[in-house]
């Protein structure tokens, strides 16, 4: 369901940023669905439990007065043999009824610091190239434009 709020509300909006919960899958969910990835809860909840190790996977809500989580960020060191380990947000949403309120960059901020605090040199994003708001949106924090890059999928199943 798609929430309008007018001007005033969206000005008295308050919400806090802090670890995702388990209580938290069922909004996430739906949220993952408008970032363009259908997901139920329980599927949110099973891939948060197997993040097990704390200490290489973050996950920030946003959660309004009512408890509603309006946004969600996801962040994780990634290793590799060529380059030492850095941040990469893994996903970032923002209800859309409530989008241009600066929660999004209250989210990108709770992930930088996790990666600072986790000795991280670099954070960076991978981005669809259609998604242009949210290209704007890194570039007003200081990430810069590297590369363009295509991504191919094997189906192992077969
Ligand atoms: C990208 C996204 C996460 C940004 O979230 P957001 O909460 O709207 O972000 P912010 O409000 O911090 O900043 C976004 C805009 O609001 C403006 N803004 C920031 N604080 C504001 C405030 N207090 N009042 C009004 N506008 C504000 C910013 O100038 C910015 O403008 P822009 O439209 O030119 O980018 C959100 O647009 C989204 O969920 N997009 C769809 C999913 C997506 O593309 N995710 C990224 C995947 S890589």
């Amino acid at each position: 369901m798609k929430i309008h709020l007018n001007a005033e509300a969206l000005t008295a909006l308050k919400y806090c940023i802090r670890v995702a919960d388990a209580f938290d899958c069922e909004d996430m969910a739906v949220l993952a669905t408008q970032l363009g990835y259908p997901s139920t809860a329980q599927e949110i909840q099973r891939r948060i439990a197997e993040m097990k190790d704390r200490d290489r996977y973050a996950v920030y809500v946003a959660v309004d007065s009512n408890k509603k989580v309006i946004g969600w960020i996801g962040v994780y060191l990634f290793r590799a043999v060529e380059v030492d380990e850095f941040a990469e947000i893994s996903g970032l949403v923002v209800e859309q009824s409530v989008r241009s309120h600066g929660i999004g960059a209250k989210l990108l901020l709770a992930a930088e610091e996790w990666a600072r605090t986790s000795g991280c040199l670099h954070i960076s994003v991978r981005s669809n190239v259609v998604r242009e708001r949210a290209h704007k949106f890194y570039l007003r924090h200081a990430y810069a434009f590297t590369k363009v890059q295509k991504t191919f999928v094997k189906n192992l199943q077969r």
